[in-house]
């Protein structure tokens, strides 16, 4: 696999994964990784992710033997979890931006996981996307943004469409440090939830900046700006499909309310209203329970710096 001879050598590799196309590097190749940074143009205090194909290839990277991480991984390993854990001195200080602990996850993408075989090495990897900006769902979506990587491999749109869910283990339970489609429920089903505990943690997400996933062109969320809307002008992101006439533009994101659809299509909608010729996008708020909590997370953070 000449994608995977590509990582020895320490090229980048835009991947997919089932939530969002990733930019590999070998993620034990300083070298590589710094790679990462400059293509993104991502700041060196956001640390990067290392996806492994192997549960056995999770011990040499962390520093513990919490046996509660393996329960995890058990129940949601290969899929959209990321845990954050202590790491190895293996790690370099780069991937974790200085951090005592690495968030790792074992991605659910055959193409991904046969990447991480071939290549024998652990992937850091972010989404392939400029920093700050809409997130990539298709091959197409990196190439936009990241035309000069090394190499992209095409495994058509993704699955699950927003990012993984990262937690945190506490001393009694856990914290979530971002939303995704494992919500909370899912893993109370192994862990018990202390939301005391957030006192506990030293560390909150890096990479948690109120302004992300932003779209080129201006986003407001219905019933959360001042802005006066002029239809004619906008494309709506539409969840119910009700008063969506008069809008120059208008996308379905989910049929029947469904939000695990909603997910999987957001942000390959954002990319297409930003590339379109509205002036600027308008999303319909979701219920804010469940998978609704990361997508209006996403919104929020899409429509931040436009919203005053
Ligand atoms: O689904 C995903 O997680 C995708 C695919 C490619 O796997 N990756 C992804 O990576 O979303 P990225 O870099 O766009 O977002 C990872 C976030 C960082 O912004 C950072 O906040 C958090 O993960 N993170 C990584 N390591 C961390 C650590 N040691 N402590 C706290 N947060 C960490
Ligand atoms: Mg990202």
């Amino acid at each position: 696999m000449l994608a995977a001879s590509y990582i020895r050598e320490g090229k980048l590799v835009a991947f997919p994964t089932e939530t969002v196309y990733g930019l590999g590097a070998n993620a034990l190749d300083p070298d590589a990784v710094v790679k990462i940074f400059e293509m993104k143009e991502r700041p060196a205090f956001d640390p990067l992710i290392i996806h492994i194909a192997d549960i056995d290839d999770l011990k040499p990277l962390i520093n513990s033997n919490d046996e509660r991480i393996y329960k995890l991984a058990k129940k949601f390993w290969p899929g959209p979890l990321t845990m954050v854990l202590p790491k190895s001195n293996l790690v370099p200080d780069i991937v974790t931006s200085g951090l005592p602990t690495v968030g790792i996850r074992m991605p659910s993408n055959n193409i991904a996981l046969e990447l991480i075989w071939a290549a024998q090495r652990p992937i850091a990897a972010p989404s392939a996307n400029k920093f700050g900006r809409v997130s990539p769902t298709t091959a197409q979506h990196v190439k936009k943004q990241l035309p000069n990587v090394d190499y992209i491999l095409d495994g058509g749109p993704t699955t699950v469409g927003i990012e993984s869910t990262i937690i945190q283990l506490t001393k009694n339970g856990f914290n979530i440090l971002r939303n995704g489609v494992i919500v909370r429920e899912d893993i109370e089903q192994v862990l018990p939830y202390f939301p005391g505990d957030n006192k506990d943690a030293d560390v909150i997400a890096p990479g948690m900046v109120k302004s992300h996933y932003s779209p080129s062109k201006p986003l407001y969320i219905i019933g959360e700006t001042n802005k006066v809307i002029e239809k004619s002008k906008a494309g709506l992101l539409s969840y119910s499909l009700q008063q969506v006439a008069g809008y120059k533009e208008v996308i379905q994101v989910s049929t029947n309310q469904n939000l695990k659809e909603y997910a999987v299509n957001l942000f390959a909608a954002l990319h297409q209203l930003e590339d379109s010729d509205v002036d600027y996008i308008v999303a319909e708020p979701v219920p804010e329970s469940g998978i609704g909590t990361a997508i209006m997370d996403r919104l929020r953070k899409a429509a931040y710096r436009f919203t005053y």
